[in-house]
């Protein structure tokens, strides 16, 4: 039981898991979520290099993991939203079959309302299938008594011609044909469940270069039809705001949760320069970590965790005895890795290993250390997160990656923070 008061104009900066624990029981009247697959993995997405781009690109994926991340998270909205609220989970192909399932046993399949095709044109390959040119966003209420503002779908212009010319044709007085097209839309029929809105154009005004935006247009049908003036908008997943910036343009009250401290700036100066919002006066920014400094006073084990999750990884439960391992970070599908992919001993790589120093350089031996961690976890690759390497360590692993067996990758705080890391999209 959530013993919190309901905050609004709040960016929460943090795994929603726990963020969700701020908002008290049956307080948000919409969800909106739109996770990435394999939530887990948004370092690749925001800093990975071309080589690790494409293998997110690629992968298949594990559901089951991926169901089984979402399970708690979803538990947790079910849990917020209230008894007349709406719930819209926005995925693709390469869930959106498990996540019904899971979502019937959350929501109950009689709270089941729509599948709603989002169909959007787009440029693509040519490839030996059908072109993917949709994506999946399911609708589930809490109860059946629940708030929906019927929406129209204006008439297209062919079914207005025809109006028209039937009309002439049964010799009634018409005006002409361009009244009928200002009127006709006003009227259209009820909205269905195949929605053709644009994808943001790579060089629109929109787009703010963050790579998974989705259109205004979209959130704001969401919104309209199952909201009114005045309700609370919750987006546990909000990358750059798109929701909450629908939500503050139709009058709505919000609250976005997101885990990447780089989504969180950007949502920040989205709302000032979308609607003069100032953070701290209009809105706050919880959880936000600014600075080295803050992130050098942190209790070490804290530290650790911020910077796996900042990372994109999944902090390691065992924190004594970890064997310098303090998290993971989950690779490619191994069905798609190249033989020169797998791991060490014969093995498949399943994670790739993440070492956390709160230090202000790591050092050669902590570059060692980390190495014979990796080894010691059959794995062939890993991640190394401080604030600095001193040349000796950046030796080092240079020297491992030469020998090919073993490479170490580098991250300081720095880009975890950065903003720029993302921009390089
Ligand atoms: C697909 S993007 C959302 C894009 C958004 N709909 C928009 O239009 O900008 C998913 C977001 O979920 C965030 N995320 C991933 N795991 C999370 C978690 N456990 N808690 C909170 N946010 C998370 C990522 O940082 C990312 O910004």
């Amino acid at each position: 039981m959530a013993k919190h008061q309901l905050k609004t104009s709040v960016i929460y900066c943090g795994d929603n898991l726990e963020m969700l624990k701020e908002i008290p029981d049956e307080s948000v009247d919409l969800i909106y979520i739109d996770p990435p697959f394999n939530s887990n993995r948004n370092y690749e997405v925001f800093w990975g290099d071309t080589q690790e781009k494409r293998a997110f690109e690629d992968r298949f994926g594990d559901a089951e993991a991926y169901i089984n991340y979402m399970r708690p998270r979803v538990v947790e909205m079910y849990r917020v939203l209230k008894k007349t609220g709406s719930f819209y989970y926005h995925c693709d192909w390469h869930a959106s079959h498990y996540v019904k399932i899971l979502l019937d046993q959350i929501f109950n399949a009689n709270n089941f309302r729509n599948e709603v095709i989002w169909y959007y044109k787009r440029w693509t390959a040519a490839s030996k299938m059908f072109q993917r040119m949709h994506d999946t966003i399911f609708f589930y209420t809490k109860t059946s008594e629940y708030n929906f503002n019927k929406l129209m779908q204006p008439f297209s212009e062919k079914t207005i011609v025809a109006k028209y010319q039937r009309k002439v044709e049964e010799g009634r007085t018409v005006q002409d044909k361009e009244h009928l097209m200002e009127r006709d839309p006003n009227e259209g029929v009820s909205m269905h469940d195949v929605w053709e809105i644009p994808f943001i154009h790579p060089v629109s005004k929109e787009r703010l270069g963050y790579p998974t935006q989705k259109p205004l247009a979209l959130l704001e049908r969401i919104i309209e039809a199952s909201s009114n003036k005045g309700d609370v908008i919750l987006d546990a997943f909000c990358g750059c705001g798109t929701t909450l910036i629908a939500s503050q343009k139709l009058g709505r009250k919000w609250i976005g949760i997101d885990i990447s401290p780089t989504a969180c700036r950007v949502m920040a100066q989205r709302l000032l320069d979308t609607f003069k919002l100032d953070e701290g006066k209009d809105f706050q920014l919880v959880n936000m970590l600014r600075d080295e400094k803050q992130l050098r006073e942190m209790p070490p084990f804290e530290f650790q965790n911020w910077a796996v999750n900042a990372f994109g990884g999944i902090p390691n439960p065992v924190k004594v005895g970890d064997y310098g391992i303090d998290g993971r970070l989950y690779p490619i599908d191994r069905g798609k890795m190249k033989s020169d992919e797998k791991g060490l001993f014969g093995e498949t790589d399943t994670d790739y290993p993440i070492q956390v120093k709160q230090k202000d350089k790591a050092g050669r031996p902590d570059i060692d250390a980390f190495q014979t961690a990796i080894r010691r976890d059959k794995r062939r690759k890993g991640y190394f997160i401080s604030f600095d390497f001193s040349e000796d360590a950046m030796k080092e692993i240079r020297r491992i990656g030469k020998e090919g067996e073993i490479e170490i990758v580098p991250v300081t705080v720095k880009e975890l923070l950065d903003k720029s890391g993302f921009e390089k999209e």
